[in-house]
């Protein structure tokens, strides 16, 4: 059950019947539940648009929408506010039919579900995933478990960069500096370490930096001993990632890295030529906005059309670029996958980037709906995160783990928590884990946020732990009166107050899962698990459950019993795991 779209309609329609226009009801939760659940503010753009007194307006919605059986009152407050009391029947009514679904816990699928990729974590392989790269792991994991929980079809995929121009160095770099044999389970770091080495030496050795240079036009051209050679180097760097990844308990459904396509590029410099959309410039293939905007106006969006940097398709030298992959990527994604969107996690200063891609998408007509969902910086004290220590020292994302853990442990023990001693490592790595991904994933994306350890491995707050905990103490309230919670059926009914704003929370669940897929924010659905776990708290200390008799016993034992269900689905939904007791 979405409320709030159910809501929005039953406004739009007395609208519709008293006005005789079409107009949204403009619909919000309302903070303080003195004042109703939810408010209609239509009244006051109403007002302007018909010339009329808004109260009035307000009160002729009121009447009407009063009518409708989810709605128990309806009322006139300030300039023309319509304060709505939802019914608690209703309520308890719909919470009910939430319990007993217990395959969807009441959230309803997507009206028509598309094929969609979604293209994260994608880190280059000659260097350490950085920061940004785990900030996209976690955002671009989050998203595809929901859009795939709502009723998509979901194709997640790992776009390494693995094809570039930074390989020659990488080639040349193995030979001076590194072996194949050498490469081990922390191939990246050994990887990362080549690559610096065979930079340095090339800005100072015009011969070496010319050799370099001839080993990617080698790798490019398809040189069979080459290729060998580059295909081992990614197996290794794979198998590192692997681990962090399994770690971090993400999968992917496909590992397309960009040399992947390195087949296809010169085609696609081809077709862009041939359609007029890039030209020669001084050797190099680029796509000029000012020029395309004259010809083609407003297909071409307007601030790129100012853009005087061209986008640069094929280098003087003949070798691709990242733009050049992601023409032939979407085109793929389009002819094998049949793919209705691919959506990119990717770091927001990457914008221009897609802004320039996607207009190219556009006018070479391929059919796919293109989305960026850029994400903020992460900062310490101040400054960016950086994934090196002041001395330089390399902080690889398995030891940000590792202390993520065992900070986990520590405080574990200084709460006291009540964990057998044998399950406190197990319960150590998932609060770690959980932590650092609630930390990323409960902030607003597009913000930049700071990376505080006491505040992210906290029991308190909104935080990950707190809600692991929230859950750890529904479990503990069947496990103590020996009920299976699987058996609770309900039915629920709505006595005290924090029953009902339980029930209320519980049943908002479905717009806060859907409102997170139309936008790509995850942080939505952290916000009602927090919102949830502090409403529980309230339900918990207002109302006894197992001492509690006959109906109104079953009805709390199954408000438990949800918002368990719940916790546990919407920490799934953002990879975070939960335990049974802490
Ligand atoms: N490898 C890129 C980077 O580290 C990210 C790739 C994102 N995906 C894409 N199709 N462009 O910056």
């Amino acid at each position: 059950m979405l409320i709030e779209s159910y809501l929005e309609q039953v406004g739009r329609a007395a609208i519709e019947a008293a006005f005789d226009v079409d107009h949204p009801a403009v619909l919000r939760p309302t903070q303080d539940r003195k004042h109703g659940d939810y408010q209609m503010n239509a009244a006051m753009p109403l007002a302007k648009k018909l010339g009329k007194n808004p109260r009035e307006l307000g009160t002729a919605i009121a009447e009407r929408v009063a009518e409708d059986a989810a709605i128990a009152s309806a009322e006139v407050a300030g300039p023309g506010f319509v304060n709505i009391r939802l019914d608690e029947t209703w309520l308890a009514e719909h919470v009910s039919a939430a319990v007993e679904d217990a395959a969807r816990d009441g959230v309803p699928p997507v009206g028509s579900p598309e094929t969609i990729v979604v293209d994260f974590s994608s880190p280059n392989i000659a260097k350490q995933m950085h920061v940004g790269h785990l900030r996209s792991t976690i955002i671009g994991d989050a998203i595809v478990r929901t859009l795939r929980f709502v009723g998509h079809k979901v194709i997640g995929d790992n776009h390494l960069g693995d094809w570039g121009t930074q390989y020659g160095l990488l080639l040349v770099g193995m030979r001076e500096f590194g072996t194949v044999e050498a490469l081990d389970a922390d191939s990246i770091v050994e990887l990362e370490r080549i690559y610096k080495l065979a930079s340095e030496r090339a800005g100072k050795d015009e011969a070496f930096a010319a050799d370099a240079r001839a080993e990617l036009a080698k790798l490019q051209a398809g040189d069979e001993e080459r290729l060998e050679l580059w295909k081992q180097l990614v197996a290794a760097s794979r198998t590192s990632l692997e681990r962090v990844y399994e770690r971090l308990d993400i999968r992917f459904d496909e590992w397309l890295g960009e040399s992947a396509y390195h087949e296809a590029l010169p085609g696609v410099v081809e077709l862009l030529l041939q359609k007029g959309f890039a030209r020669e410039d001084d050797g190099a293939i680029c796509v000029f906005w000012g020029e395309l905007a004259d010809k083609y106006g407003d297909a071409i969006p307007k601030d790129l059309a100012k853009q005087k940097q061209p986008f640069i398709i094929r280098k003087r030298d003949g070798a691709f670029l990242y733009s050049t992959s992601d023409i032939a990527t979407v085109q793929y994604r389009k002819s094998h996958f049949h793919a209705d969107r691919s959506v990119y996690v990717v770091d927001a200063r990457q914008s221009l980037h897609f802004k320039q891609f996607f207009a190219l998408a556009d006018l070479l007509e391929i059919d796919i709906a293109l989305q960026h969902v850029g994400f903020g910086v992460v900062m310490r004290g101040g400054k960016p995160l950086k994934t090196r220590d002041t001395s330089g020292q390399v902080i690889t994302l398995a030891s940000l783990l590792d202390e993520a853990i065992s900070r986990a442990r520590a405080r574990m023990d200084e709460e006291g928590i009540d964990v057998p001693e044998e399950d406190l490592a197990e319960v150590a790595r998932v609060v770690g884990i959980g932590a650092i991904k609630y930390a990323d994933l409960s902030q607003n994306r597009s913000s930049d946020y700071e990376f505080d350890w006491d505040k992210m491995i906290s029991f308190k707050g909104n935080a990950g732990p707190y809600l692991q905990y929230a859950y750890a103490r529904t479990r503990a309230i069947f496990r103590k009166g020996e009920i299976d919670a699987e058996q609770i059926a309900g039915p629920v009914i709505i006595g005290e107050p924090a029953e009902g704003a339980l029930a209320l929370r519980l049943l908002r669940f479905s717009d806060a899962v859907h409102s997170a897929v139309k936008t790509h924010h995850p942080h939505l659905i952290a916000d009602h698990l927090y919102a949830l776990a502090r409403a529980f708290s309230s339900f918990y200390e207002a109302c006894p459950v197992l001492k509690a008799e006959g109906e109104v016993r079953v009805s709390r034992l199954a408000l438990v019993a949800l918002t368990a269900r719940q916790l546990r689905r919407g920490l799934g939904l953002l990879g975070i795991e939960t335990v049974e007791r802490m």
